[in-house]
């Protein structure tokens, strides 16, 4: 397992259950969980739940910032909580809950966008890129999303928040909006950390390497957790790689290094390792074994999910509890947070 990097988070040291610190982290259902989620965020907080004390949430309130069809996003929702369990999240040792089954997100969130000013907003970049060309059309959702985003992480009294690189800045955000909270009404709430990992922070698209890997790329630029093994192997060995032969990692080389990064990643291995198993070897042995690794790797999440996927009534079930787990600590924080505003 990777170690966080200074200066944005180290992970806790393992402390008795009454001191651990609590993380919380999301992951939203618009569309189907990539390699690059998994890679990013979901392996660390299936790892790391014996070190924390653990909260994780399915985002649906954030996937509807952008169109979504009901139905499409019904499905999602329910695919994205069955995949977090397949992928190693414990409901016993974790909270698993969708946000829009807590009120408590948007209420909070209302109270924090009046307190958030718009100048902040207007330095993230992910809504810059999201908003794409004709700014005036996209929703005000989308651009008050990273204050959701705040409510999220404060409403729990989170110490770190686990997430890939993208998500750094909307999380320093929610640092900003807690002091402020803080110095304005008292001390109420936790400023949280990001904790943002060394090795695959940043996973890149197959097909275009300059740009991250995300379900909204096109079909050969994402693995996503669910693809069969044919069309892991198939996007693996048609992606883009360069014309010279040596298979080392180097950042001048974002495309063979992004492989590399992929293949660290699963394998747990040191870079002079993976350089010294392939020295000498060709890219396509290389993509081979790359595409291995991550067949091994997904194939045991995907049996889960589709037992868990073939049970509705324990996923429901599952969910409800998950939810039950997190209402009293988000209640008592938004009990708090209007009586210090004096809305009680
Ligand atoms: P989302 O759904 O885009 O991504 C979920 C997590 O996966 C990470 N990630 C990646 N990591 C490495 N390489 C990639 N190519 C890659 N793509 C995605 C993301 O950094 C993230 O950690 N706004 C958030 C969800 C959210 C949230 C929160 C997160 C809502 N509320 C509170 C933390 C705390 C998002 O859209 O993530």
């Amino acid at each position: 397992m990777s170690t966080s990097t200074a200066p944005t988070g180290k992970p806790a040291k393992a402390a008795s259950p009454a001191k651990r610190e609590r993380v919380f982290s999301g992951i939203a259902p618009s569309g189907t969980p990539t390699l690059g989620n998994y890679i990013g965020a979901i392996r660390h907080w299936a790892a790391e739940q014996d070190i924390y004390d653990n909260i994780f949430c399915v985002v649906d309130l954030h996937a509807i910032t952008v169109p979504q069809d009901p139905a499409e996003l019904r499905f999602n929702t329910r695919q994205l909580y069955a995949l977090l369990i397949a992928a190693g999240l414990d409901p016993a040792r974790s909270s698993i809950f969708v946000q829009s089954h807590m009120h408590e997100h948007t209420e909070l969130t209302w109270v924090l966008d009046c307190i958030t000013p718009t100048g902040w907003l207007n330095r993230m970049t992910q809504f810059k890129v999201k908003a794409g060309e004709d700014r005036e059309l996209a929703s005000a959702g989308l651009y008050t999303y990273p204050v959701l985003m705040a409510a999220d992480i404060l409403l729990y009294q989170t110490d770190g928040v686990p997430v890939g690189e993208d998500q750094k800045q909307h999380v320093e955000l929610a640092r900003d909006v807690a002091n402020s909270f803080n110095n304005r009404f008292g001390e109420t709430f936790v400023e949280p950390r990001p904790i943002i990992r060394e090795v695959g922070a940043r996973i890149m698209s197959l097909d275009d390497p300059s740009k991250k890997m995300s379900k909204s790329g096109s079909d050969n630029s994402y693995i996503a957790l669910i693809d069969e093994p044919a069309a892991i192997r198939k996007k693996i060995a048609r992606a883009t790689t360069d014309s010279e032969r040596t298979i080392v990692f180097d950042e001048n080389r974002p495309a063979i290094f992004n492989l590399l990064t992929i293949y660290q990643a699963l394998t747990g291995q040191s870079q002079q390792a993976i350089e010294a198993e392939f020295a000498g070897k060709g890219y396509k042995e290389f993509k081979a074994a790359l595409a291995d690794i991550v067949v091994a790797t997904l194939e045991p999440v995907q049996q889960r999910y589709k037992a868990l996927m073939d049970d509705p009534a324990s996923l429901d079930a599952l969910m409800a509890e998950g939810a039950a787990k997190v209402r009293p600590l988000a209640q008592a924080t938004l009990r708090t947070v209007l009586e210090k505003v004096g809305l009680r």
